[in-house]
């Protein structure tokens, strides 16, 4: 078995790396765009709500399972619990669930590295409104195009995590999401003063809910999974690097929180783009591509703030993308003695071409459906509304039952932590699985 299983250098590396893995796509893409389609308020308001008594409790269940196993997502339930036991069901999800959510992941990062290519050749600041808001149908009008940046995107994805987590991602992810967090800031700012933000605001934070459907709250929850990457054990693998008496609840409150804001702002400045320029809120995963765009064509020395602002996105991506391969490379590596640098290859091919399926579903295959969904969209629900929450499920009864009240001994220390164990461990024992198999049960008896 492995004896130098790598660690983190410090406790900062550590909540920089967990954040750097929530903080990605799920937050600046994908937020914005289900919240324009499910209507906005709330539906933010049912997220914020999952975030907070699932999410937050099922984080610290998932992080002290890899930490105190400091083992990969299959092996961990087996060193706690016990050889062959059926927990593992859990680790065997997750890896599944990683190989899919990362194919289609991959295609969206591909689009960034366009874009950012575009901002490179400065054709934000030059070109009009219109011509701006149908880059993204012009890149996928090129099948060789979307599946070139989607492989450039799984190369250094792959590259990354050949390279080991620490070398990897530790040294980039210390510079590069604070800048991150400050251009966002920069940008919130900007937008404060187009005349769509009190709109875009009201759109976000006033809560109709009349708006809100069964899908909408199945959503809103799977994205709480997706955005705090949950459920699959890619917070469960991180946590494995991290020293056995760390303690978590701080880290996972300043996880759950920065990823929370990111989301919010990052909602903000694009519907105050939405309403200032009329874009359809509706657009779906095209929303972010067509509305910041716009924006850096009007600021002064907007080239540079687009080079700089996808650049940056991409950086988030990668940090998000490694983590995903990362569960299934820690796996392989340490169960069948291989050697890192080829395992991360092998799977990073192995994904990268399910991900055609996804990419091409933009173009040559977008009329084959699922259910009404491209392949885009049904790996992208199957992932988040189903396999992410049902592992969720699974981790947070693991941490609830089978560790159960020891374990919160542990994780909660300090005097102030004590007066929340209890609220965290029945989160994990009934609140979080409850709600998550009520709100698909629900939807399967209703459609
Ligand atoms: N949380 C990331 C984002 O918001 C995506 C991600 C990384 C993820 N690792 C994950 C999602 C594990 C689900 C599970 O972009």
């Amino acid at each position: 078995m492995m004896q130098n299983r790598a660690h983190w250098t410090n406790r900062l590396a550590f909540v920089l790396a967990a954040s750097g893995s929530a903080i990605g796509l799920g937050n600046l893409w994908k937020f914005p765009y289900i919240a324009g389609t499910n209507g906005g308020g709330a539906f933010v308001l049912v997220y914020l709500a999952c975030i907070a008594i699932i999410g937050f409790p099922v984080l610290i269940g998932e992080l002290f399972v890899g930490q105190q196993s400091q083992k990969n997502v299959v092996q961990s339930f087996e060193v706690l619990h016990r050889h062959r036991t059926p927990w593992r069901i859990a680790g065997w999800m997750g890896l599944v669930s990683a190989f899919l959510i990362l194919s289609f992941y991959s295609v969206v990062g591909g689009w960034i590295l366009d874009f950012e290519v575009r901002a490179l050749l400065n054709q934000f600041a030059t070109r009009s409104g219109e011509e701006i808001k149908s880059y993204l149908d012009t890149l996928f009008a090129s099948p060789f195009r979307v599946l070139f940046w989607h492989f450039a995107f799984m190369v250094l994805t792959t590259g990354i995590v050949a390279n080991g987590v620490k070398k990897g991602i530790e040294r980039w992810t210390k510079i590069l999401m604070p800048i991150l967090s400050l251009i966002l800031l920069g940008l919130l700012i900007y937008s404060f003063f187009l005349s769509g933000f009190n709109q875009a605001l009201g759109f976000l934070f006033s809560w109709d809910t009349s708006q809100l459907t069964v899908d909408g709250v199945l959503e809103a929850m799977g994205h709480a999974f997706f955005t705090l990457s949950l459920g699959m054990g890619a917070m469960l693998t991180y946590g494995s690097y991290l020293d056995k008496n760390e303690s978590l609840p701080r880290t996972a409150l300043t996880v759950a929180v920065m990823d929370t804001v990111i989301a919010l702002v990052s909602g903000l400045v694009i519907f105050s783009i939405v309403f200032s320029h009329g874009v359809d809120p509706q657009a779906g995963p095209e929303l972010m591509f067509k509305t910041l765009p716009v924006l850096f064509a009007q600021i002064p020395g907007g080239t540079f703030i687009a080079i700089a602002f996808f650049l940056l996105v991409a950086f988030a991506a990668l940090t998000s993308a490694v983590s995903l391969l990362e569960v299934v490379v820690a796996y392989w590596e340490e169960t069948h003695n291989k050697n890192r640098t080829y395992t991360a290859i092998i799977c990073g091919m192995a994904i990268a071409i399910l991900g055609v399926f996804s990419a091409l579903s933009f173009n040559v295959l977008s009329n084959v459906k699922v259910g009404g969904l491209t392949i885009f969209d049904l790996l992208d629900t199957i992932t988040s509304q189903a396999l992410l929450p049902l592992g969720g499920t699974l981790i947070a009864l693991f941490f609830g039952w089978v560790l159960g009240k020891r374990a919160i001994e542990m994780v909660m220390k300090t005097g102030s932590e004590k007066t929340f164990s209890a609220v965290i461990l029945w989160c994990n024992r009934a609140i979080a699985p409850l709600a998550i198999l009520g709100a698909i049960g629900y939807k399967l008896i209703t459609s």
